[in-house]
């Protein structure tokens, strides 16, 4: 029922919820327990997503400043993630930005699994919070729903286990697949001019695999692979799909969002950046058109 060239790729996994609910604690914890120290010195490059390896099978979590990245991508319908960890203190209950998250996951079609943190706080509540989610329709598999809540303490590191392997079953269900054959396509997630090396983006690779000295046009630029790092700042040659990397060789920073694809040749980038250029000049010439 699928064109056999495709294959089950890892998961991306985004992590959205109120205000210090923990999620940047949450994807420190996961990432200190399954990214092995001492590679490359043990220093993790910041790079806007991780990868993780969990019983063999990878999934790639976004680290993106939660929200607003996402916001952006998504303002520019790029659909980067495939599965929501929604993040709610067992204490503080859903707040305006859990809903904001939730709403973000169910118009983008993403299976949420609700991360109940904070459960080693005196003052947890987690019945009141699965009744609150009852309340605005999500319904969790112990009230006979289908949503995954899985109770942890990012701080403590209980339940991360747990969590890393609903992710995995989430994924299996979901079926997630991508033809690593084709030219890449991927989404721009973070992007910054660095000093010595110029501007440096972020790319996660959605389809195909993206290889060193490929001709790309990322929005309005057109550019080349010229050097390729991986999140734990390892040059590497390709990525497939669901690699976060670190590209150099285009001559500006691109913008959050844009979408990289790869080209035949270096003029065929040049055209398409080039059109790129008018269509948003047109679109900015437009008062009033969003
Ligand atoms: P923003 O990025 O500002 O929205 O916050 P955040 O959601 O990333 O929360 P963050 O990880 O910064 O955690 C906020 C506070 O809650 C910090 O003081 C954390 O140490 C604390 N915290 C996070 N997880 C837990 C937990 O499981 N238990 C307890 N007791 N505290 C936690
Ligand atoms: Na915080
Ligand atoms: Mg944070």
């Amino acid at each position: 029922h699928h064109d056999d060239q495709t294959v089950i790729i890892p998961p991306v996994v985004t992590i959205m919820g109120h205000v210090d609910h923990g999620k940047t604690t949450l994807l420190d914890v996961i990432r200190k327990t399954k990214v092995a120290a001492g590679e490359v010195g043990g220093i993790t490059q910041h790079i806007g997503a991780y990868q993780v390896e969990v019983n063999g099978k990878k999934i790639t979590f976004l680290d993106t400043p939660g929200h607003e990245a996402f916001t952006a991508m998504r303002a520019r319908g790029a659909q980067v993630a495939h599965i929501a960890i929604i993040v709610i203190a067992a204490d503080d209950g859903i707040m305006p930005q859990t809903r904001e998250a939730i709403d973000h996951a169910r118009a983008a079609k993403m299976p949420i699994i609700i991360a109940l943190n904070k459960i080693d706080r005196p003052n947890a509540n987690p019945d009141r919070v699965k009744q609150q989610l009852a309340e605005i329709g999500i319904m969790i598999e112990e009230y006979g729903g289908e949503t995954i809540l899985v109770p942890v303490s990012a701080r403590q590191g209980i339940g991360i286990d747990d969590l890393l392997d609903y992710i995995l079953l989430v994924a299996e269900l979901q079926d997630i697949r991508a033809n690593p054959n084709l030219p890449a396509t991927g989404v721009i997630i973070e992007a910054r001019l660095e000093k010595n090396s110029g501007a440096m983006a972020t790319v996660l690779v959605q389809q195909g695999t993206l290889k060193m000295g490929d001709s790309i046009v990322v929005g309005p630029l057109a550019g080349k692979v010229r050097a390729m790092f991986n999140d734990r700042g390892k040059r590497i040659q390709k990525a497939p799909p669901s690699t976060p990397v670190s590209i150099m060789g285009l001559s500006e920073v691109p913008q959050t969002g844009d979408r990289l694809e790869v080209t035949s040749d270096e003029r065929a980038a040049r055209l398409r950046a080039q059109q790129e250029v008018e269509k948003r000049r047109n679109e900015s010439a437009a008062p009033g058109q969003v």
